[in-house]
């Protein structure tokens, strides 16, 4: 059976290039396939341009209940593969929509859990790895290299309560912190540490 390793953490930490780097390091006889949130699947490629769309002004429950869309069927796929596959790593889950929709929004952490359930019937991966940075670093990082996108633009309050849920929910079990304001090479070495811990 596969594992399943999420890679978590606020905006700007560097999820991108740190998932690349894993893509270059991992063994190539191993079966490995990466996934990403929102995203995935090809409905949830299509909910990802929804969410996206800073046109579409939609209500925080209807996002809540969109991002859950998305990840059931990420979800569904993700059951048929793991025993195909030695290892699935997923950029961002579960812990996006407890920290962005549950406290970000004010939603609840435990509403969130709650409609994600539905689906998910208490399944958690088995490593997720976050990625940790003092917040306004995270921003500055984003604003060097690109406008922001529609949820980066939300207000102070919400990307505190964001990094706070963060905070508590990397103490969760079968989770990792890893300090991303070390060097790129320190982060990935870090990282491939603790992927190859489960392999
Ligand atoms: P994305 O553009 O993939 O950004 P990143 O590269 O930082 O992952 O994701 C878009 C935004 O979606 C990101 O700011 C986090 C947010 N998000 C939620 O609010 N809830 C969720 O459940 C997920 C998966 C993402």
């Amino acid at each position: 059976m596969g594992r399943f390793v999420v890679i978590e953490g606020p905006d700007g930490v560097g999820k991108t290039t740190v998932i690349n780097g894993i893509k270059e390091r991992l063994p190539k006889d191993l079966k490995s396939k990466f996934i990403r949130e929102p995203g995935g699947s090809p409905l949830g490629e299509k909910i990802r341009e929804i969410l996206l769309n800073k046109a579409l002004n939609v209500s925080p429950e209807t996002e809540a209940l969109l991002f859950a869309a998305m990840r059931s069927e990420n979800y569904a796929i993700l059951k048929k593969d793991l025993p195909n596959y030695d290892i699935i790593i997923s950029d961002r889950f579960l812990p996006s929509s407890l920290a962005y929709q549950g406290a970000g929004l004010a939603l609840g952490m435990e509403n969130i859990e709650d409609i994600n359930d539905f689906f998910l019937h208490g399944y958690r991966p088995d490593l997720t790895i976050y990625l940790m940075l003092n917040k306004n670093t995270g921003m500055e990082r984003i604003k060097k290299v690109r406008d922001y996108d529609k949820f980066e633009l939300r207000d102070n309050s919400f990307f505190s309560a964001v990094n706070m849920a963060y905070e508590k929910l990397s103490n969760y079990p079968n989770s990792v912190v890893i300090d991303a304001s070390m060097s790129e090479e320190e982060v990935l070495d870090t990282v491939m540490k603790e992927i190859n811990k489960l392999l």
